[in-house]
């Protein structure tokens, strides 16, 4: 375990409303988001194996992407203050002036920040442009965007030990929200290894706009890990609401009526789509009665 990161055991926690009752179906959600105030969702997670591996050569600083709304650079940022690394993020575009909560936070933690030009961002793993954050930065622990790689795999295959199922008759099916994927492919990952023969379904709701290219990209990541048998599992492209945090009145009466029957925090951009999309999907029916869903709440910040 890194040192000094103590993350507490997410608890699984009903959720009870009309919809619910009237058609059938149990949804309870896994609250990653309460395991630790800073690193919290699926970032522990994420980052666990990363940041052992980097302890090893401590010395030297994590250099990681991400938009100027990132998650992934605020949680970063709070694991290296409590590690005692030093964190740069390289920003998609122009810094914000002045600086918003995320990155305002991320420096107030001592991560170094840097804006790039969107084009340069494009070359994030192009070895000629890494080449030049070496000339800038020296020698560094790389962690691509949204700490999406084989180790960060390896820590979402974790949160399949943490689902908790309460009617042994009903059609399991977890949920979670996809960015880049590689929480739901770890998750996938971990169910081939623990849930012989029971596997639940798995869901994942894309929060970006591009039709397929999840569905294929998550496969991509199970074949380098080597997994290739799977619990049955599906993309659903149509609750991206018009795209990576964009909005629509859709999703947000969702939201405004969701916060009168619940009080679990939802944010527009990841959560806030996954249970848009599951409300949607139970009423439709196209989760049927009978259903017991966990779905995973991987987290987000509320600005
Ligand atoms: C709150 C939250 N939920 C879900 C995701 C999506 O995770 P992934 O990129 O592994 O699909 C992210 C991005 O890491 C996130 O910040």
């Amino acid at each position: 375990m890194p040192v000094d990161i103590s993350i507490s055991k997410p608890s699984t926690e009903p959720l009870h409303c009309g919809l619910l009752e009237r058609t059938g179906v149990s949804l309870n959600v896994l609250r990653l988001d309460k395991c630790h105030p800073l690193l919290s969702g699926n970032k522990w997670y994420k980052l666990k194996y990363n940041l052992l591996e980097f302890q090893e050569q401590a010395e030297l600083p994590i250099l990681s992407f991400g938009g100027a709304y990132s998650n992934h650079l605020h949680a970063l940022a709070a694991a290296g203050k409590l590690l005692g690394m030093r964190t740069i993020g390289v920003v998609r575009g122009e810094m914000p002036e002045p600086l918003n909560p995320v990155l305002a936070f991320a420096k107030q933690q001592g991560m170094t920040l840097v804006s790039i030009s969107r084009s340069d961002y494009r070359r994030k793993q192009d070895a000629d442009f890494l080449q030049e954050l070496h000339a800038s930065f020296g020698d560094f622990h790389l962690l691509p965007e949204g700490g999406s790689n084989s180790l960060a795999i390896k820590g979402c295959e974790e949160i399949a030990s943490l689902l908790k199922w309460q009617d042994s008759a009903a059609n399991r099916l977890v949920a979670l929200c996809c960015g880049t994927g590689t929480t739901m492919a770890g998750l996938l990952s971990g169910l081939s290894k623990v849930e012989a023969g029971s596997a639940p379904e798995v869901l994942g709701v894309s929060v970006l706009r591009g039709d397929g290219y999840l569905q294929s990209e998550i496969s991509s990541q199970l074949q380098a890990c080597g997994c290739y048998d799977t619990a049955d599992w599906r993309v659903d492209d149509a609750y991206h609401c018009g795209g990576y945090a964009r909005s629509n009145p859709a999703l947000k009466s969702f939201l405004s009526e969701f916060a009168t029957f619940s009080d679990l925090p939802l944010e527009p951009v990841y959560t806030g789509k996954l249970f848009y999309a599951l409300f949607d999907l139970i009423e439709s029916k196209v989760i049927p009665s009978g259903t017991e869903i966990v779905a995973i709440h991987s987290g987000g910040i509320h600005n």
